[in-house]
């Protein structure tokens, strides 16, 4: 069977750290080409996504095939030594296919066509744009498949499109059928005795599409899993027909990170490798901590392996409603940050600005100004950057802590039935990763059924939705010695969304130490204050709780459950008084951390922080690093990027030198404005991944 990790290493065997850029030659003349050519190899670029949106361009008419221009430009390229990402031109049928067969475009939730005119005209589910996507894939697999340029192949582009059609709709009855076996069976998980949806024949199943009043929670995440997985359906089908023609080049697409529509755990057992698009807003420089998070996540999707960041933006991106540029130097520090967190490489959208079309305004590698740029002079830079960090190629990337995060319980969790739309599945997720940042450890952001013996630590954020053998096998995880940390509103629900019976988190409550009763989110104008600190948290020996804690959006009505379990922090005033906030649980060997309520920053700093003593986890900086400078690690390597306009100064544990210069660092290390520096540990070192 093929390994991601391989598919990526056998590029880079070939390339070394991969640099490159989406290369739209269709939008220009033929002899702009040579000069595109030598201005990549003035940059260092060595790879080229091209052919994302060229099947007008190779497919003009149903009967006719275009393939000069795209011989032409692959001869060149080859000539230049630049090698090829191709892409199979599937996200954007042309205009004659959406004309012809009206099937094939999408509908919204209202029944709205979505036309063509944009691009994602089409209909997942539809037979129609599928055959002709496979036959364009063909098309191209036969012809390119043993290219000597062509190292990687590119499905679609950032597959996500959803439709509620007719044939979507016929699709996902089959589905269901193939899920539930019988009608009965999709009652009784739909929970249709509710507001008296009983189905009494398949035809009159559904999408969810626009309705009067809430949904069945069910019945849309069951939508969602499969809009997900047909969108999985188009990739495999893609990637089959280029396996036949290509069997030795990888195959894979550009995911979106925590992109709501597709669950990429199921991705990432299909692609050769993993590549992902990360765009940093330069306007909210704290962004950062969301990029570092999403590389995290590709570092887990890799299972620790490298992966590839196929898209970033040299400067603005368009799409925003206000895009601001990237300041002078921030180009390096965000594709550092990508590097550092397992990136075998650094990509963006795209090569040459467009002049015309829906995003002439997004930033390129060459500017509509030309090369006499700052921009197209910071990508050279980075070009250089990389060469000096070649050494870095195929070097894995794992961890050892784990972030558990399902998309099946985003997306229950989002429900617009739940009791608040103020403690989000992303914002859980980032603000119990930030105590992690601030210490300059990273994660592996991994499903809750990934085998956990590799991991001494697991935060666990937010997972409504659990199922019995994934809450079981934490469970016997901590007990066999782990440390965990599950924030509130987790464990609640069964993979059908089904509350279960009994005191929450009843699969948890035995791991957590804890128990529950009532779910009570907080009024605008209400704090609870919490504090009194128990036993336990002095046990833990690594300082206290802050002193004034207040939960100001959620609270639970909890006890405490079983002989191992003490309340850290409880609450102080109000209708909880004396009731637990923060518990922690001895589980046979290990322990467990629950936290029953939004805690202020300073409070899951602490909290982290305790669980990371308790993992034997140990972080590089003295203190905590400033909220806008980052520390990755890899190989051996730290990087310290600053993302901020002002200098920095951190402090590390043990002494460095610059892995450019030389220059021998004392424990206090000086960051310049948008500063970047990657440091080789003076001496031997048991890194957080290691
Ligand atoms: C995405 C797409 C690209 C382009 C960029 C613009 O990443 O894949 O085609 O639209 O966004 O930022």
């Amino acid at each position: 069977m093929r390994s991601r990790s391989h598919g990526l290493n056998a590029v880079t065997e070939q390339t070394g750290l991969l640099f490159g850029a989406d290369y739209n030659p269709e939008q220009w003349p033929e002899e702009t080409w040579p000069e595109d050519i030598r201005l990549m190899q003035q940059a260092g670029i060595n790879l080229v996504t091209l052919g994302v949106f060229s099947w007008a361009r190779l497919q003009p008419t149903e009967g006719t095939w275009n393939f000069g221009w795209l011989d032409r430009i692959l001869a060149l390229l080859e000539e230049g030594n630049i090698k090829v990402c191709l892409a199979t031109p599937t996200a954007s049928p042309p205009p004659w296919l959406g004309h012809r067969y009206p099937s094939t475009l999408p509908t919204d939730a209202t029944g709205t066509t979505l036309w063509y005119g944009a691009r994602n005209q089409f209909s997942p589910s539809s037979a129609v744009y599928r055959s002709a996507a496979r036959q364009v894939t063909a098309a191209l697999a036969e012809r390119y498949g043993k290219h000597p340029a062509v190292v990687m192949w590119h499905v679609g582009n950032e597959l996500g499109q959803i439709s509620y059609d007719d044939e979507a709709a016929g699709a996902f009855r089959t589905w269901l059928l193939r899920r539930y076996g019988s009608l009965g069976n999709l009652n009784t998980a739909w929970g249709t005795t509710f507001w008296s949806q009983g189905y009494s024949t398949w035809e009159e199943i559904l999408p969810p599409r626009t309705a009067p009043y809430l949904h069945n929670p069910t019945q849309v995440l069951d939508f969602k899993r499969f809009t997900s997985e047909s969108l999985l359906k188009l990739f495999t089908e893609e990637r089959d027909i280029i396996r036949q023609h290509s069997p030795d080049v990888p195959v894979t697409t550009n995911l979106m990170g925590f992109f709501r529509g597709a669950d990429y755990f199921s991705f990432a057992g299909e692609t050769d490798l993993i590549g992902n698009n990360w765009y940093t807003d330069p306007a909210q420089p704290q962004t950062w901590e969301l990029g570092a998070l999403t590389h995290d996540l590709c570092r887990g999707l890799a299972k620790g392996q490298p992966w590839l960041l196929m898209e970033s933006a040299a400067s603005a991106v368009n799409w925003r409603p206000h895009n601001s540029a990237k300041e002078p130097g921030a180009l390096l520090v965000d594709s550092l940050s990508a590097l550092a967190r397992g990136s075998d490489g650094i990509c963006f959208f795209q090569f040459r600005q467009s002049a015309f079309g829906a995003e002439r305004f997004h930033s390129a590698v060459v500017p509509l100004a030309g090369e006499d740029t700052r921009v197209f002079r910071e990508v050279a830079e980075l070009g250089c950057r990389l060469q000096d960090l070649r050494l870095l190629a195929g070097a894995p990337a794992p961890s050892r802590i784990a972030v558990l995060f399902d998309w099946d319980s985003w997306w229950a969790a989002e429900s617009p039935d739940c009791p608040t739309d103020r403690l989000g599945v992303l914002d859980q997720l980032q603000a119990y990763y930030r105590p992690l940042l601030r210490r300059g450890l990273y994660v592996e952001v991994v499903h809750p059924s990934a085998a956990l013996d590799r991991f001494d630590l697991v935060l666990v954020p937010s997972l409504f939705l659990l199922k019995d053998e994934d809450a079981a096998a934490l469970t016997s995880w901590v007990s066999q010695g782990g440390t965990a940390v599950v924030g509130p509103f987790s464990g609640l629900a069964d993979s059908n969304g089904h509350l279960r019976e009994g005191r929450f988190p009843s699969v948890l409550a035995d791991l957590l130490g804890v128990s529950g009763e009532e779910w009570r989110p907080l009024a605008d104008n209400v704090v609870l204050d919490f504090m009194e600190l128990g036993p336990a948290s002095r046990s833990v020996g690594t300082g206290q709780l802050p002193d004034a804690l207040e939960a100001s959006v959620w609270s639970e009505d909890l006890r405490l459950h079983g002989p191992g379990a003490a309340a850290v922090a409880t609450f102080t005033s109000g209708p909880l008084a004396r009731k637990p906030a923060v518990v922690r649980n001895v589980h046979g060997s290990g322990t467990a951390w629950y936290v029953g309520c939004d805690v202020p920053a300073a409070a899951l700093g602490y909290i982290v922080g305790a669980a990371l003593t308790e993992a034997g986890i140990t972080s590089p900086v003295v203190g905590e690093l400033p909220h806008d400078v980052e520390l990755a690690t890899r190989a051996g390597f730290y990087f310290l990027l600053n993302h901020s306009p002002e200098p920095r100064t951190v402090t590390l544990t043990e002494q460095s030198v610059d892995l450019l210069t030389g220059e021998a660092h004392g424990l206090h290390v000086s960051l310049d404005p948008y500063g970047a520096l990657v440091l080789k540990h003076s001496f031997d070192h048991i890194e957080n991944g290691n």
